[in-house]
């Protein structure tokens, strides 16, 4: 199968790019290395280094004629969005137009990434399913909700047929200490730095807020089954187990000692700071639907995942660098 993915230089995207290529899909990537990195591209794919705003995406689909849209490029920061709204909605609004615009009458399907995490907001159901009302509290929550009503309207209307994963907290090799979720990487990076982290909390609650982390090669695996499955459903993808931000960081501690062998005693103290602007006290996604409707489950336990995670980030996994870059 041909499949496009946007954001395929990107932490989630390029592992999803890496599933389809080692499945033996032909996979073409878009991506304007806003935060995507060249080493993140497997050299199997085609690159097109393109803004999913621009008018080249017409000539790229065009050219491509793809079955599958796989969309991952976004403006991915909670705080950027509040300082920058338009800019948010430029591209994840217009941006996602001009991609369904673009390849209207021939799409056999569109992947959309949505956030679980974003926008349900501080839910009153907890762990929360897909039928709960969302309560976007960003204008990233929003363009990501909207997104999701743009999908319909085009599937009601044209017949689009659209999966929707809305992610928890997913976390990785090739993560970078910025963005949405990025903590596991902050957490690292600070251990290897010999610097202290912080854990943000709300009163009464001192071990951190509660998050949904699941191990982004287990997202990319439902990636891989939605090209089959999943057709017209919204489905959260995490792991159904929260975790405290204190707990979160005791065991990538303990993932780190067991992997170097290193005590890292003078790393267990922590600041303690008061909850930030926009910080929700829990999430956590209920993800029945998606085990049912693509047969997925998160198959990586969290201390597993941050050893894997801990491997890349001390370098014992090589990084690709062999790509092609397609000309316009
Ligand atoms: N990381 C998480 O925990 C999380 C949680 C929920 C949802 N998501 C969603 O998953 C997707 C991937 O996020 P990620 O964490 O891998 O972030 P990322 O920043 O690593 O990936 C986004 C990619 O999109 C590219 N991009 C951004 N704007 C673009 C544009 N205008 N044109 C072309 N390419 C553009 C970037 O260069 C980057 O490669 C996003 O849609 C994000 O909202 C992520």
């Amino acid at each position: 199968m041909k499949i496009l993915v946007t954001g395929g230089a990107g932490f989630i995207g390029s592992h999803v790019v890496d599933q389809y290529i080692a499945e033996g899909h032909q996979v073409v990537v878009v991506d304007n290395l806003s935060t995507g990195r060249v080493e993140n591209l497997n050299k199997g794919a085609k690159f097109y280094q393109v803004d999913i705003r621009s008018q080249e995406i017409r000539v790229i689909l065009e050219r491509e004629r793809p079955e599958v849209i796989n969309h991952h490029a976004a403006q991915i920061s909670v705080p950027d969005s509040v300082r920058d709204p338009i800019h948010d909605a430029d591209v994840n609004i217009k941006g996602l137009l001009n991609l369904i615009e673009c390849s209207k009458g021939y799409l056999k399907k569109f992947i959309f990434i949505s956030s679980g995490g974003a926008i349900y907001g501080d839910a009153e159901e907890y762990p929360t399913t897909e039928a709960y009302q969302p309560k976007p509290m960003s204008p990233y929550a929003i363009t990501k909700l909207c997104s999701e009503y743009y999908l319909n309207y085009y599937k009601h209307q044209f017949g689009l047929n659209f999966t929707v994963l809305r992610y928890s907290n997913i976390y990785g090799p090739r993560q970078i200490p910025h963005g949405e979720a990025g903590v596991v990487a902050i957490f690292m990076e600070n251990i290897l730095q010999n610097r202290p982290s912080t854990i943000y909390h709300f009163p009464g609650e001192e071990d951190g807020m509660v998050r949904d982390y699941c191990f982004v090669k287990d997202v990319a695996k439902a990636n891989l089954l939605a090209l089959q499955r999943g057709d017209g459903e919204i489905l959260n993808i995490g792991t159904g187990r929260g975790t405290r931000t204190r707990e979160l960081y005791d065991m990538i501690i303990e993932a780190y000692e067991s992997l170097t062998g290193k005590a890292a005693l003078e790393l267990k103290n922590t600041f303690r700071g008061p909850a930030r602007e926009g910080d929700i006290p829990k999430s956590c996604l209920v993800v029945r639907k998606a085990e049912e409707a693509l047969e997925w489950r998160p198959e990586t336990q969290l201390l597993e995942g941050l050893k894997k995670t801990w491997e890349w980030r001390l370098g014992t996994e090589s990084p690709k660098n062999d790509y092609e870059i397609a000309t316009m």
